[in-house]
């Protein structure tokens, strides 16, 4: 069974996830948190948060990411276009990035990945081009290895992320229409092969359907799917 060392995972509704290191470093991805109906009320982001990391630019992943970098202080990391962009918009740390590339961060090895999906951001002035969709591999010192699908349709290709990182828990986005559902995300699971999987990007909206028991039935059975809630801490 995945032992997590020390790392809390929480789920703050849609994408938006918090990790907190053993050794106290605080990394939140994709945050959706204002108009996001299910970040959980009243949930307060550590007042240290140091870094910020988003998969693409899509405004259910990058929405609030100008208040909460300038009220917390935070570094944000991206798809090199992305961090421009954000940069652009008032972000004052910022680390642009690309596929296949790695950067440290304090004791977390964070790697960007592929992922199947469109990437735009979008503003007053139209859509902007912001690269890519990407997930990320975050690889913590002596601790687990974790992977954020971002959005994305499943690949064959996720077998080189199990290849090259073998992540123990995989952050996987289930609720299809504008992502893969549960179907999809089955063979996702295989290609990937992680311990535990925790459903994103799921009960949102409406045409967000897909659920994690559905997942968890089309799975292995040695493959633990977390049906967890917004605001719920995972650990081991
Ligand atoms: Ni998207
Ligand atoms: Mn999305």
């Amino acid at each position: 069974m995945a032992d997590l060392k020390g790392t809390s995972i929480t789920w703050l509704g849609h994408a938006t996830v918090l990790i907190v290191t053993a050794k106290g470093t605080t990394i939140l991805i994709d945050p959706f948190i204002e108009h996001n109906p299910k970040y959980p009320a009243g949930f307060e982001l550590p007042s240290n948060l140091h870094y910020i990391l988003l998969t693409h630019g899509h405004g259910d992943h990058i929405s609030d990411v100008v208040p909460v970098a300038k009220k917390h202080n935070s570094t944000v990391v991206a798809i090199y276009e992305l961090a421009d962009y954000v940069a652009g918009k008032g972000v004052e740390k910022t680390i642009g990035m690309n596929m296949g590339g790695s950067v440290e961060i304090e004791d977390v090895t964070a790697t960007l990945v592929d992922a199947r999906h469109s990437s735009g951001a979008q503003d007053e002035q139209g859509t902007h081009y912001v690269g890519v969709a990407a997930g990320f591999v975050l690889a913590i010192a002596n601790g687990p290895v974790l992977y954020h699908a971002g959005d994305t349709a499943p690949f064959r290709d996720m077998e080189l992320i199990h290849e090259l990182y073998q992540p123990k828990v995989a952050m996987l986005p289930i609720g299809g229409f504008y992502t893969m559902g549960p179907k999809e995300a089955a063979l996702a699971v295989r290609f990937v092969a992680p311990e535990v999987v925790l459903p994103l990007h799921w009960g949102t909206f409406p045409p967000l359907k897909g659920t994690p028991e559905q997942l968890a039935a089309l799975v292995e059975p040695g493959v633990r799917v977390i049906a967890w809630k917004p605001g719920e801490e995972f650990s081991l």
